[in-house]
């Protein structure tokens, strides 16, 4: 039940996600928190004559996109898509690929002139990484597990080192290193396996139980299905043949078994097989077909590794089945049933299984047990409580650690519980974990099943990515890394803050902000860069970005606003913000923007906005509604097509998100999202400074969804304000794949808020 990421229902297919700040270094994470980490390097063709010309002569004019009329009728309504054309499901029609090399073209001339000063940016956020690093070691079994980066390198080393001498795992525990020390081990090294790609990531590696083996997902192309691979820890050397077509949900059941997942044509995770290594991925057996095409299957294994847990889950309803590795299981068993509106998660101690359960009543979730023999003999450990959410649980032999969210924080509750063989019952006593940032982030991490300490991940806006071990039996916390920042970063000269706006309807809506205090002036003469997300119950949570500081140290206040839609206060704060109810999301966000210019913070002309994906269809949105409010708005791969996109079925992720957005072929949803979907939204209007992006092999928001809807806002805006859009012809959802090539997105972008803002040295503001 680990590593699900603030997502309450199964890690159900492809949401529209935003990126998780990037940790310095690539941790070795649930599939999906991988997911949000990837891309590809074919960057912009910022040919140098583009450059060069742009001086001397007058900006080129904006690329026109061809009409070609295409009439969409649904329950009588007649929408007229000029630019339907846009859409290539194979991504090779020579004429929309010249159309968005184009508009590459057309961004590369006008970003031309503020090219040095994203070089600059680059340079310093590049600059604050410690570049050859490692993070902290977990140790299991025989080993230290850790992942190493190198000086100038791209991509991580998966390395181990043998534990010198046997005794429990505490809060204590260092893995030597000096000469006497046992030698590291790569077992993997990204690097030489990215050779030759333009594109690579690997998703997922996870070692066999006996640590002999290993297997790892890997994606050359950034369109998320994997290749999986097993090699051998030791020599490196492969073991059997590659699985195809896999999404990175892949688990070991014993040393010689692995349970994997595919997808249908429509990219939803729908199989879940069972390869015996060295036979052919042709004769495994398919342990389950999930049919129902609004339900996507997900998979893990218990803490305790003793089984294994599919997970069949739709925005409202997930059911469970386990299989049982200790006695070689081939077969699934049912969990938990498919009851409508009831979400359930699972995981296993000693006699019973633990299960986090949510319906109408109880939305924020109960916990409860029940023994290995029944499953319908349930106790409650923990009651469903109105203000608190359990989010995620993790199980030890003797405790479990709950994750919780209150008034919009994370929190981590830990309990002793009865011996293993004893029943349980209700919980008490448990010991809060404390943190000390007024707003902040905490992550469960893989941590050791039979010992007594629990791994975290912690950080804040200002207090850079930190694993510490705690002691559930004593309360003590060890700090076992921090992330060193380069470039003179000192965390005192910086500001975190939690603030509330109040909503249209009353509701408080909190916010997280950063500043640099020597820096600004709380006037409403500071610049801003307001961001928002707001979708499938994802939490952003104020983490750590080093590259934000290229914005705050240059006088940036940095704000999060946390509107519904997301999960930050807790499951009802989702609801609040979906279906009938998603323009919250967008009013929220704007309720934000208001407040933070009533109470000083900036100023229409300094406001500046940014989302991505889900997010990018809460800039859309927010820009027709109120282009005034706004000075500049990045919006990264954005989901603005949401009508079009939703009434059709053969695209990835329609069937499985009409729990989330609704299912306009029923007429309610229809007109409502007729309402708001920014592609039928825009106007003859003035719009703020724009810069749109997107990934042509993006799974997840095609990308012609922002190449309409730059086309639409260049056919009907009128101000003369910047419209750019930049497509990443070699990339997918999360852009490049490398962490430092990743890091231009960045530099790019904030070049061009800086340039809307007329904060370029040296270039008048005329020049936009
Ligand atoms: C989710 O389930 C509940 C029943 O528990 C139901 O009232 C609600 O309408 C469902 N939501 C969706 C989107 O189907
Ligand atoms: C399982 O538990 C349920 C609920 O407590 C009970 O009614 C049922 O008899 C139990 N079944 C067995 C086989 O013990």
């Amino acid at each position: 039940m680990l590593l699900r990421l603030g997502l309450a229902v199964v890690p159900t297919s492809l949401p529209r996600v935003h990126p998780a700040p990037i940790p310095l270094l690539q941790r070795t994470r649930s599939c999906l928190s991988r997911r949000r980490a990837l891309l590809l390097p074919l960057s912009l063709p910022l040919s140098s004559s583009s450059a060069a010309t742009m001086s001397a002569q007058p900006p080129p004019a904006p690329p026109v996109a061809r009409k070609n009329p295409r009439e969409l009728v649904e329950h009588g309504d007649a929408r007229v898509d000029d630019y339907y054309w846009l859409r290539d499901d194979s991504r090779s029609d020579p004429a929309v690929l010249a159309h968005l090399r184009a508009e590459n073209d057309y961004t590369a001339a006008l970003m031309a002139d503020t090219k040095q000063l994203e070089d600059e940016i680059f340079a310093e956020i590049r600059g604050r990484i410690k570049e050859d690093d490692i993070d902290a070691p977990l140790r299991k079994g025989q080993y230290y597990y850790y992942e190493r980066t190198l000086t100038g390198k791209e991509y991580a080393q998966h390395c181990r080192r043998l534990v010198p001498t046997d005794g429990p795992v505490t809060v204590h525990d260092v893995m030597p290193t000096g000469p006497d020390a046992p030698a590291e081990h790569i077992i993997l090294d990204e690097n030489v396996k990215a050779e030759g790609h333009d594109y690579y990531s690997i998703a997922t590696f996870k070692v066999s139980p006996s640590g002999k083996l290993v297997a790892y997902a890997e994606d050359t192309k950034g369109d998320e299905i994997y290749t999986v691979f097993v090699i051998d820890a030791e020599s490196g050397e492969y073991v059997g043949r590659p699985l195809k077509g896999i999404t990175c949900d892949i688990e070991w059941a014993g040393d010689d078994n692995l349970v994997y997942i595919t997808m249908d044509n429509i990219l939803r995770p729908d199989k879940v097989w069972i390869h015996k290594l060295g036979s052919d991925q042709s004769d495994d057996i398919c342990l389950y077909h999930e049919k129902d095409d609004t339900f996507s299957l997900g998979l893990h294994a218990s803490e305790s590794k003793k089984y294994l847990f599919v997970e069949s889950g739709s925005k409202n309803t997930s059911f469970i089945f386990y299989l049982d590795i200790s006695s070689q299981g081939k077969e699934l068993v049912v969990l938990t049933p498919r009851v409508y509106g009831i979400d359930t998660t699972a995981s296993h101690r000693g006699n019973h299984f633990y299960i986090t359960r949510r319906s109408e009543e109880f939305y924020n979730s109960e916990l409860v047990a029940c023994p290995l023999d029944n499953v319908s003999e349930t106790t409650v450990l923990l009651p469903h409580r109105e203000s608190v959410k359990i989010q995620d649980v993790q199980l030890f032999e003797n405790h479990i650690a709950v994750y919780e969210r209150e008034n919009g924080l994370p929190k981590v509750t830990v309990y002793r519980l009865p011996a293993t063989g004893e029943s349980v019952g209700q919980l008490h006593g448990g010991r809060a974990i404390d943190f000390v940032d007024p707003a902040y982030a905490v992550e469960p991490e893989p941590s050791q099943f039979n010992s007594n300490v629990v791994r975290y991940y912690y950080s804040s806006m200002r207090t850079p990515p930190s694993v510490f071990d705690y002691d559930m039996d004593t309360g003590v916390s060890i700090l076992k890394k921090i992330n060193t920042v380069l470039g003179g970063f000192d965390a005192s000269n910086y500001v975190t803050e939690r603030k509330w706006a109040a909503a249209s309807d009353g509701t408080q809506i909190p916010m997280s902000i950063l500043y640099r205090k020597d820096m600004v002036n709380l006037d409403g003469s500071d610049p801003m860069l307001l961001y928002g997300y707001g979708s499938y119950e994802i939490c952003i949570d104020p983490t750590f970005r080093g590259s934000r500081f290229s914005l705050v140290d240059r006088g940036f206040i940095y704000v999060i606003a946390h509107i519904r839609g997301g999960g930050e206060m807790g499951r009802k704060w989702y609801e609040d913000g979906k279906l009938l109810k998603k323009k919250n999301t967008f009013t929220d966000f704007i309720s934000c923007a208001e407040h933070l210019i009533e109470n000083k913070y900036c100023t229409k002309e300094k406001l500046c906005i940014n989302g991505r994906s889900a997010g990018g269809l809460l800039m859309g949105a927010v820009l027709n509604m109120r282009p005034d409010l706004f000075k500049a708005a990045v919006a990264g791969v954005p989901f603005v097509d949401v009508l079009t996109t939703m009434l059709d079925p053969t695209i990835p992720l329609t069937t499985a998100e009409w729990e989330e957005w609704g299912d306009p072929r029923k007429e309610e949803y229809y007109y409502y999202m007729k309402s708001y979907s920014p592609v039928d939204n825009v106007k003859a209007q003035q719009y703020p400074h724009i810069l749109v992006t997107a990934g042509l092999n993006d799974p997840r928001v095609m990308y012609s969804e922002p190449a309409k809807f730059v086309a639409r806002l260049r056919e009907l805006k009128t101000d003369e304000n910047l419209l750019l859009f930049k497509c990443e012809l070699g990339a997918g959802h999360f852009s490049k794949s490398g962490r430092f090539e990743k890091l231009r997105e960045d530099a790019f972008t904030y070049a061009f808020i800086l340039k809307a803002l007329g904060m370029t040295p040296g270039l008048e503001a005329s020049s936009l």
